[in-house]
């Protein structure tokens, strides 16, 4: 293939003819409906979106049909605690509480170079999934900041191919554990992106509320983002997403704060709900629900019936809330299952929140996609002209079959670069004499339109 000069700057290079594409990839559908589409690659960025498109380019990837989807984000991680499962030992109650004192008895056990081999496994296995971009809280309680530095480590090392963003989480209480504030700070000055929270972890309400207005003032005074825990209890009078929402507006950092779990707005008074929608929608304040963690984790106090724990997924978005799912925890002192899969993540959700409707199945697959890549301010993100050349190509020919299967993804690119790639899964049949294929692809799609 012909190269431009290279005295010729960038931008002449992108105008170069279609014929010198680095890829094209044909008869894609995409998320939004359309299919029979070609998506054109030079440099990196999608040049051209468009259906039957021909041209020639250094490689050409026929899509069968299949969905090629923006990659996957996880707007909700714990990379320093990942893969440690069974470490020193397991959550024997499943609780939230237990987790946490848990994760305290393997603190003082953990090493740097375990943990960035752990998270480094990990991320080995987001690329497998599509899943390209990562917002992991990292625990600043210690003031050795180990998982600080580790994950820091971690970041630079992936950095070639994933997007991963760090928040500093004060896990013990940023007033509740001794020099937790000043910890913080540290880490933000380490070059952590993100000021996190866990105001229901604080010793009392008003105290969670003062670490809401600290953070924030801290996030304002820094230019930085707001990510936190907020409310992740059973306890309908957990109402510090409330203040989330007031800080939020006061210091002018509207579209900037994401406030993560929000389970107790699940059992919260629907009074008080209707009132708090409007509040959140107002200031711009985005919600990460973490639907295999908190159908795990909450509803433990409970006998029966058993309380979902979920956040008031549905209402959120009718409100005008940007919302997304995370994945939280895999393999960890608060879950002991997942694999990266952004899809199971989906699953899960659709479930819990009972989103059956076209409209809830495609919230769904844009609970982590489009919308996780909001929460998370990625740039270039999506399937159009100027967008990075990032995508995933599903075996489904539609989000909801994508959710459904938990599609197994066929090829992974990022900045047009193959990442990984998985075969196709079929299962081949004995049972009418002769050798079938069996795909788990309806032969009809029996779905209504809208
Ligand atoms: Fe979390």
């Amino acid at each position: 293939m012909a190269r431009a000069p290279e005295s010729m700057t960038p931008e002449v290079m992108v105008r170069y003819p279609p014929s010198m594409l680095d890829l094209l990839i044909t008869n894609a559908a995409l998320p939004d409906g359309r299919t029979g589409m070609a998506v054109a690659v030079q440099g990196g960025k999608i040049t051209e979106v468009a259906p039957g498109l021909q041209a020639q380019a250094r490689e050409t990837v026929d899509a069968g049909g299949y969905l090629l989807s923006p990659p996957f984000c996880d707007p909700h991680f714990h990379m320093d605690a990942t893969l440690s499962y069974g470490l020193p030992r397991v959550n024997e109650s499943g609780t939230l509480l237990e987790g946490i004192a848990l994760w305290g008895e393997l603190k003082p056990l953990l090493k740097a170079e375990d943990m960035i081999a752990r998270a480094l496994t990990y991320c080995d296995w987001a690329v497998a999934r599509g899943l390209l971009a990562i917002r992991s809280h990292v625990d600043t309680s210690d003031p050795s900041l180990l998982p600080v530095e580790a994950m820091l480590e971690v970041k630079k090392r992936v950095a070639g191919y994933i997007d991963l963003q760090l928040v500093a989480f004060p896990q013990d209480g940023v007033l509740r554990s001794k020099g937790g504030l000043d910890n913080l700070k540290r880490a933000l000055d380490l070059g952590v992106d993100i000021v996190g929270g866990i105001p229901h972890f604080e010793r009392t309400m008003p105290q969670g509320a003062e670490s809401v207005k600290l953070l924030c003032e801290i996030a304002a005074e820094r230019g930085k983002l707001v990510d936190m825990h907020c409310d992740e209890t059973d306890d309908p009078m957990s109402r510090h997403i409330e203040s989330l929402a007031f800080e939020t507006q006061r210091l002018g950092l509207q579209g900037r704060v994401n406030g993560s779990h929000c389970t107790s707005m699940h059992s919260m008074d629907n009074y008080y709900v209707s009132k708090l929608l409007p509040l959140i929608a107002e200031s711009g304040v985005s919600v990460v629900a973490n639907p295999l963690i908190n159908i795990t984790l909450q509803g433990r106090h409970d006998t029966y019936p058993k309380r979902r724990g979920m956040t008031r997924v549905p209402e959120l978005l009718a409100a005008g809330v940007t919302v997304a799912f995370g994945n939280d925890c895999v393999m960890d002192p608060w879950y002991g299952m997942g694999s990266a899969d952004m899809l199971e993540t989906a699953h899960m959700g659709l479930h819990v929140a009972q989103m059956t409707s076209q409209k809830g199945i495609g919230a769904c697959f844009d609970a982590v996609t489009v919308n996780a890549a909001k929460v998370m301010h990625l740039e270039g993100y999506g399937i159009a002209p100027g967008c990075d050349a990032s995508f995933v190509l599903l075996q489904a020919r539609d989000p909801g079959d994508a959710i459904r299967l938990r599609a197994t993804r066929l090829k992974v690119w990022q900045q047009g670069r193959l990442l990984a790639q998985t075969p196709e899964i079929a299962a081949t049949l004995h049972v009418q004499g002769r050798p079938t294929q069996v795909d788990f692809q309806p032969a009809s799609r029996g779905r209504p339109a809208g």
